[in-house]
């Protein structure tokens, strides 16, 4: 009997520790029908996973992809859990082009009367410290430039639905870092510290977009927030050595299957964030509920700051007056 006992009691606790680290459920009934929602970087990891999610919701779908073979693939994929029959389109972007992201922005802007939502998803981590062919650290440009970009030339579109959001997929990075690395990196794109800090700071600058874009539309119909998916077990890591490694991998395994989400599981709170009709904006969601970032992303003068030094940085592109 003691034996059974401890048996119980171990099963309880690893339960216990599993349901912790599964992390929130989007319990919203809300449908989609009808709504058109551009996902960058769907063809992997917690983009895949909200795809499959919000076409069974009838959401027509934009997949914004690098790699069109692979968006062509999930497009198929998706088609058998589409019972509405919404349209799926795939299209070209790469974040590490500006170009690439002005051509889909039009292509968007002339295809669709109205756009329901927009999910900043698409990020690399622990990338090799190269420059992107606009002369931006690459993680800085596809994790932060790309999506400030992007959203900026879709407002237009955002603006004729009648609720538009816009989802920022941030990460718990952004608390690694502090003022000083985060204003240095727009001063000097070559001389940048660590992998791990350049991801950290691309994440604070995103939720300190949010922040600022939502307080700038505030008289508008787009909501705009910062969603952390949680540790979630998907291909970011492929640069990251603890993990790429198949050895160091596989002594992790046994841990990582109970304590790191699966991609479905990091795609709810960014599902939440679609469909919860609590209206807040320029908040940081967590587990599908509201929760508080680090106080430097609280900040809204450093938010308000750290978008006119953006705005400067990327002044050959945003030449005119923005749109928000
Ligand atoms: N996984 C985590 O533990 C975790 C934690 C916190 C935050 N996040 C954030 O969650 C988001 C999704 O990450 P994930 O974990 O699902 O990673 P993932 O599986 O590696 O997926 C990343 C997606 O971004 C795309 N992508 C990368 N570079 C791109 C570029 N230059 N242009 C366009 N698309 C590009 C990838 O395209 P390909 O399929 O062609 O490679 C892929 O579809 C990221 O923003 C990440 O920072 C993840």
């Amino acid at each position: 009997t003691a034996a059974c006992c401890n048996a119980l009691l171990t099963g309880a606790a690893l339960y216990g520790i599993y349901r912790y680290f599964y992390g929130g459920i989007c319990r919203c009934t809300t449908r989609l029908d009808g709504l058109v929602i551009i996902i960058t970087g769907p063809t992997s990891g917690i983009g895949k996973a909200l795809s499959f999610l919000l076409v069974e919701r009838g959401a027509s779908l934009v997949l914004a992809c690098r790699d069109l073979e692979k968006g062509n693939q999930l497009k198929n994929k998706l088609k058998k859990y589409n019972s509405n029959n919404a349209k799926i389109f795939v299209k070209q972007l790469n974040l590490q082009s500006f170009s690439s992201i002005i051509k889909f922005a039009e292509d968007i802007n002339s295809t669709f009367n109205e756009i329901y939502a927009l999910v900043n998803n698409a990020g690399v981590f622990f990338h090799e410290q190269k420059l992107t062919e606009d002369g931006f650290d690459i993680t800085f440009q596809v994790n932060y430039l790309g999506p400030f970009v992007l959203t900026h030339h879709l407002l237009k579109t955002l603006k004729k639905s009648d609720h538009a959001r816009v989802v920022n997929v941030a990460s718990e990075a952004h608390r690694t870092v502090n003022v000083y690395d985060l204003k240095a990196i727009t001063k000097c794109q070559t001389d940048f510290r660590t992998h791990y800090k350049a991801y950290g700071v691309s994440k604070l600058a995103l939720v300190l977009f949010s922040r600022q874009l939502a307080k700038k539309l505030k008289n508008t119909n787009i909501l705009v927030n910062a969603v952390n998916p949680g540790n979630v077990e998907t291909a970011i890591y492929r640069y990251f050595p603890p993990l790429c490694n198949p050895f160091l991998y596989a002594l992790q395994w046994p841990v990582r299957t109970i304590v790191v989400k699966r991609p479905h599981q990091g795609a709810q709170s960014l599902l939440h964030s679609l469909l919860t009709s609590n209206r807040s904006t320029g908040q940081y969601i967590s587990d599908c509920k509201l929760a508080l970032p680090s106080s430097i992303a609280l900040n809204d003068s450093l938010a308000e700051e750290y978008y006119d030094l953006t705005m400067q940085l990327l002044s050959d592109i945003f030449t005119t007056e923005s749109d928000c």
